[in-house]
């Protein structure tokens, strides 16, 4: 009988499927493997009130173990949702692209107790809304895609992620970090003293490096106008919040280095520029009560008053 080879050997071929397994095993059940780690965590010296201890990052010894699974699967969603909830995203950003570190980093769209706010009476929507409904219009606006739909196994994922942050903070706890809406109002430039154009040259100098100039993703980091961005009916696309965000956590190099001027100058350049249109704008704000910085809403403005600032300035909008 001739020897056999290695290859014709049965136990080969079962160490072959075996090393394949643990290959995408490696690849695909990493934890939080999408996380950007290579940028390193920010430092928040705008950040108001007593430090919160935020929880132990993603110490999945969960409290619930019978959780734990989807709490996983609800964090890989967060931070990596093209990937993980494609059929939701309309553009590529993912949730962690503004709430960073996970939701946990303090004064970058901390999540951290907000789940236990909930049922919420949400102007916007002009009743009382459960979390399911805040993170359904997460999709439909921030991702500018559609709603994951009641009882699908996305919207559960991020139930229990979001939820999960909150561990260890009790309902009536006083949430420091969780403005809404950050430029408080004694600080604001008021709307028709803001300068797009102002705003253009600031993100030429600071932002276009990474964001690129056309702001359509022509650059490493993810577009702010045109169509793969956040949608004009989102909370970014309101002016004093857009400010709020980027006064702590943009440039990404060097978060905190725009004055609160600056940040208002700059979001006032952003939210001039088109961005996709969210439809369901009519129906917010069933009150009437628009704020001054939803700049994109017809029942406001007949034309976005920054976008028609900026036209007068002569600024064509990209390149
Ligand atoms: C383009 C930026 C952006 C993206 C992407 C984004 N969000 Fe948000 N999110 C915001 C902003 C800004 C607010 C708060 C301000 C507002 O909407 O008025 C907010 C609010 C929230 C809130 C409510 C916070 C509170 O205090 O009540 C939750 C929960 C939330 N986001 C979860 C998510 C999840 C989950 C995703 C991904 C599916 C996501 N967000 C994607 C910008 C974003
Ligand atoms: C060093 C590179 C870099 C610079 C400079 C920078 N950004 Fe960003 N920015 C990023 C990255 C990367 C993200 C996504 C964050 C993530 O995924 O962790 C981001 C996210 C954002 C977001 C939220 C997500 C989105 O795309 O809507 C906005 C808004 C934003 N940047 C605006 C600005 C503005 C305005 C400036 C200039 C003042 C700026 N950025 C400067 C890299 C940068």
């Amino acid at each position: 009988m001739p020897a056999t080879r290695f290859y014709q050997r049965p136990g080969f071929y079962f160490l072959l499927f075996a090393l394949f397994l643990a290959v995408l095993l490696l690849s695909e059940g990493v934890p939080f493997r999408g996380e950007k780690a290579s940028l390193g965590p920010r430092e928040n010296p705008h950040a108001a009130g007593p430090p919160h201890e935020f929880p132990a990052r993603f110490a999945l010894a969960a409290q619930d173990p019978l959780k734990a699974e989807s709490i996983q699967l609800g964090a890989e969603i967060f931070y990596q949702t093209p990937k993980f909830a494609a059929k939701y995203v309309g553009n590529g950003l993912s949730c962690n692209s503004c709430h960073f570190q996970g939701g946990t980093q303090q004064g970058m769209l901390g999540l951290v107790g907000v789940a236990l706010k909930y049922p919420e009476f949400d102007p916007r929507a002009g009743r009382t809304v459960t979390l399911q409904e805040r993170l359904q219009s997460c999709f439909l606006r921030s991702l500018n895609g559609r709603a994951p739909p009641d009882g699908s196994a996305v919207l559960q994922n991020l139930v229990d992620y979001v939820s999960y942050l909150s561990t260890g903070v009790s309902k009536d706890q006083h949430l420091e970090w969780r403005a809404l809406d950050w430029i408080p109002a004694s600080e604001r430039t008021p709307l028709d003293k803001l300068d797009p154009a102002a705003g253009r040259a600031l993100f030429e100098q600071k932002c276009a490096a990474c964001h690129g100039r056309s702001g359509g993703g022509d650059g490493w980091a993810p577009a702010l106008w045109g169509d793969k961005t956040f949608n004009d009916g989102s909370g970014l696309a309101r002016v004093y919040t857009l400010a709020g965000f980027l006064y702590r956590a943009m440039p990404l190099s060097s978060p905190s280095s725009l004055s609160l001027e600056q940040a208002q100058q700059v979001a006032a350049y952003l939210d001039a520029l088109p961005r996709p249109i969210f439809s369901g704008k009519a129906q917010d704000y069933p009150g009437g009560d628009i704020p001054s910085d939803a700049v994109y809403y017809p029942q406001k403005y007949l034309e976005n008053p920054l976008a028609a600032r900026l036209k007068l300035e002569g600024g064509e909008v990209a390149d």
